[in-house]
């Protein structure tokens, strides 16, 4: 589900995708210290849970930088289903970035190619038309060998590369997690041998497994263990969201009464993809001029438009429900009901008729599933839906 807010007098609130550019709300300061750890050839872990706006962030830090003259590339690992695909797009970015004017491919391009890249033997094609360059490598591999070596050896001629050109460079990876899931700890390594050594390139790692990324960057022995340091996303300030939203409302003529706004962010507890969906759903209700709408935004209302956005994705909800266990759902239940807190204690696994160990499971489960996530803010950890939308839902369906 996407929308994006028609440039004009159409609907101000945009989810789905990245918000374009000029609506991102706040995020100076992460925007600052993204771009200055470019510019001075850090290596940096953005970390955030899903739907915070971390793809929304690169993409400005990708538009500002390029402005400077920073070669930026950027790819979102969940794209690709293997390493090679990765290293033969960043590949092509490299060189339809590092080696001037795509036209003159050819004599200039096949040089630097065999230079920098020479060990993987790569292929490259040049599609006037379409103006796009395709990448392959003609180096054999075992079926069973890992490709994670082609994309270290890219990385390792896109450093060769930049130190040549003396141009700024980044490779920024979203959800870069994907790259260790499968090849765990051996394939951390296999990155951080060639990263740590490289001093004309910078990172941003992305990623959205907020405890594994954690673990990953913090724990002594880990091979990423201090490779950089760590930027983590939090919810937009509502100093920043809640002018953002009421602004949007009132610029199109809406009464906003007090205590509305808020009341939004407290149903979705501030996730901005849900803020800006359940905005986005009160403005449409609000011009469709529906029962009780007057032209005012109210808690009330707003309360209409969750359950509105809960019904519609009823299907994908009761779908997700049934795939649970007996054992999932009450422990499902029990992070609502307790607001995530003291999960394993005696008073909440009574109260919905678990014990610790299968509470403990259960939950293990759902954060593996990405249903929940763990939040760690002031020495205080609580479990959250990660779609707050789905505790609405549930609600709405087993009311009596
Ligand atoms: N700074 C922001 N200002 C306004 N809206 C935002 C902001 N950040 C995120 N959002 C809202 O959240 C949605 C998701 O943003 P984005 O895709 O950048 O998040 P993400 O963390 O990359 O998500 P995912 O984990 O799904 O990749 C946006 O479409 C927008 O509705
Ligand atoms: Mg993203």
């Amino acid at each position: 589900m996407a929308a994006k807010a028609h440039r004009g007098g159409g609907n101000p609130f945009e989810f789905g995708q990245a918000v374009h550019a000029d609506s991102i709300v706040d995020r100076e300061e992460e925007l600052r210290r993204l771009k200055d750890a470019v510019r001075n050839g850090e290596r940096l872990f953005l970390i955030g849970p899903r739907r915070f706006g971390k793809t929304s962030l690169l993409n400005v830090v990708q538009q500002q930088l390029e402005r400077e003259g920073v070669v930026v590339l950027k790819y979102d690992v969940e794209k690709f289903e293997s390493a090679e695909l990765l290293a033969r797009a960043l590949l092509a970015g490299a060189i339809r970035a590092l080696a001037g004017a795509a036209e003159k491919i050819g004599a200039v391009v096949n040089r630097q190619l065999k230079r920098f890249f020479g060990s993987l033997k790569p292929e490259v094609t040049y599609d006037v038309m379409q103006q796009s360059i395709s990448v392959s490598f003609g180096v054999t591999r075992g079926p069973k060998d890992s490709d994670l070596p082609l994309l270290t050896d890219v990385l390792d001629g896109i450093e060769a590369m930049a130190r040549a050109g003396e141009k700024t460079v980044a490779v920024v990876l979203d959800e870069f997690q994907q790259l260790v899931a499968s090849g765990g700890v051996a394939a951390e390594r296999q990155i951080r041998a060639a990263v740590q050594t490289h001093r004309h390139v910078s990172y941003i790692f992305a990623g959205s497994k907020t405890r594994l990324l954690t673990d990953m960057t913090s724990q002594h022995g880990r091979p990423f263990y201090r490779m950089g340091s760590s930027l983590f996303l939090g919810p937009v300030p509502r100093s920043a969201f809640i002018p953002f939203i009421r602004d949007g409302f009132e610029r199109h003529g809406f009464k906003v009464a007090a205590g509305a706004v808020e009341h939004i962010l407290d149903l979705v507890e501030d996730v901005p993809y849900s803020v800006q969906r359940l905005a986005h759903r009160c403005w449409d209700l609000l011009c469709a001029g529906g029962p009780g709408a007057q032209g005012a935004l109210t808690s009330a209302f707003v309360d209409r438009a969750l359950e509105r956005i809960a019904l519609e994705e009823d299907p994908a909800y009761t779908q997700l429900w049934m795939s649970l266990t007996e054992v999932q759902k009450k422990a499902l239940k029990a992070v609502i009901a307790s607001g995530g807190r003291l999960l394993l204690s005696k008073a909440v696994t009574t109260e919905h008729s678990l014990s610790a160990a299968s509470m403990q499971k259960a939950l293990k489960a759902l954060n593996d599933r990405g249903i929940i996530r763990e939040e760690q803010s002031l020495g205080d950890a609580r479990l959250r839906l990660d779609d707050p939308f789905l505790a609405t839902w549930l609600k709405a369906a087993q009311s009596t």
